[in-house]
């Protein structure tokens, strides 16, 4: 008999399930490991109205009537106090603010955060998170994070009330400044950025497939990431920036940012959490913290996973995913 593992069915707090003919294809992976996702905005044009959230909505259970969309629109800031409202109003649940040119479809970003700081009040009173993606443009690319940290230091201690993550936390300051900062700051953490560090991106010969934004830094900051994770500090919960992009837009002479990790995901975190010896971390990580953030309530049913290597597909979805031809110890049973 195989070993087993019964989890809580887990949650995932940043994912990208993209748009049109790839939407449907992506969103039943998602289905597939989680209960839950929190749906990033930045299609093209990006998700800013509650219409748009709306229909975004309504092609996402089309696809995937199983999964559970948790919607997020771009947080800019010509949106007005009423905008907010009616994005409430439809059930959104996080804004998510772009700096300029940072990442994927990140175009007409802020500059700074501070730009969003008259629409603080309407997203608390709505109780909607505001979900930063944490890098100062301008910036060199390894600074941009830590750069980031100290407006939205500034932001989050000057409006207590309001709930903010800092998304896919790549280093070391970050995290150690998310754990001093209020209860009303929080963190997402990726699989990838707990597995690799950027000389596995650049070290070698160049692997377009891991290049993300933020892009992995060193081993100490990787070191900072799964103490984090492993920790039990609600702080710090699941989002894996699972960003796919078609094999044409990543092996090419200007490659997207992105890493494609749902197809392992839930089995990914498996390994990592097993081989830290923090099996019992796992659940709250993945299905509890984010949650309790969020304000939802916990998922009652559970997913098992069962201790049967099996070897990740060189190309799934039409993308080459994290970890495409490896051997993963652990896969979801059913
Ligand atoms: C994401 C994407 O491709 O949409 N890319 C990435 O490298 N993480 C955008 C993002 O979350 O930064
Ligand atoms: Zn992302």
């Amino acid at each position: 008999m195989n070993e087993t593992w019964t989890l809580p069915r887990a949650d995932d707090f940043h994912v990208h399930l993209r748009q049109d003919e790839d939407l449907p294809l992506y969103a039943r992976e998602a289905a597939r490991h989680f209960a839950r996702v929190l749906v990033m905005p930045n299609l093209v044009p990006p998700v800013r109205t509650s219409q748009e959230v709306s229909a975004y909505l309504e092609a996402i259970l089309c696809a995937a009537p199983d999964l559970h969309p948790l919607m997020a629109f771009k947080l800019s800031p010509d949106l007005t106090d009423s905008n907010i409202h009616e994005l409430a109003k439809v059930g959104a649940v996080a804004g998510k603010v772009y700096p300029e040119g940072v990442t994927t479809h990140s175009e007409n970003g802020v500059q700074d955060l501070r730009q969003i700081g008259h629409l603080l009040p309407a997203m608390e009173n709505h109780a909607l998170v505001v979900c930063c993606h944490g890098e100062k443009p301008g910036i060199f690319c390894l600074d941009r994070e830590e750069a980031f940290l100290e407006e939205f230091s500034e932001v989050a201690a000057a409006h207590p009330q309001t709930r903010f993550v800092l998304e896919h936390v790549s280093t070391a300051a970050a995290v150690r400044r998310v754990a001093e900062l209020g209860p009303n700051v929080a963190a997402t953490i990726t699989l990838h950025h707990l597995e690799i560090t950027l000389d596995d991106v650049i070290g070698g010969n160049l692997r377009p497939h891991l290049f993300c934004k933020p892009v992995a830094k060193r081993a100490s900051d990787r070191q900072a990431l799964r103490k984090a994770a492993f920790s039990g500090n609600p702080k710090f919960f699941f989002g894996s920036d699972s960003a796919p992009h078609r094999m044409d837009r990543k092996e090419c002479a200007s490659g997207c940012a992105g890493v494609y990790s749902m197809p392992v995901a839930l089995e990914g975190l498996a390994e990592v959490f097993d081989a830290a010896n923090a099996r019992e971390r796992l659940g709250h990580f993945v299905a509890g913290f984010g949650a309790d953030f969020y304000g939802l309530p916990r998922t009652t049913q559970t997913v098992t996973l069962i201790r049967d290597p099996w070897t990740v597909p060189a190309v799934v979805d039409g993308v080459v995913p994290y970890r495409a031809g490896e051997t993963l110890a652990w896969r979801i049973q059913g």
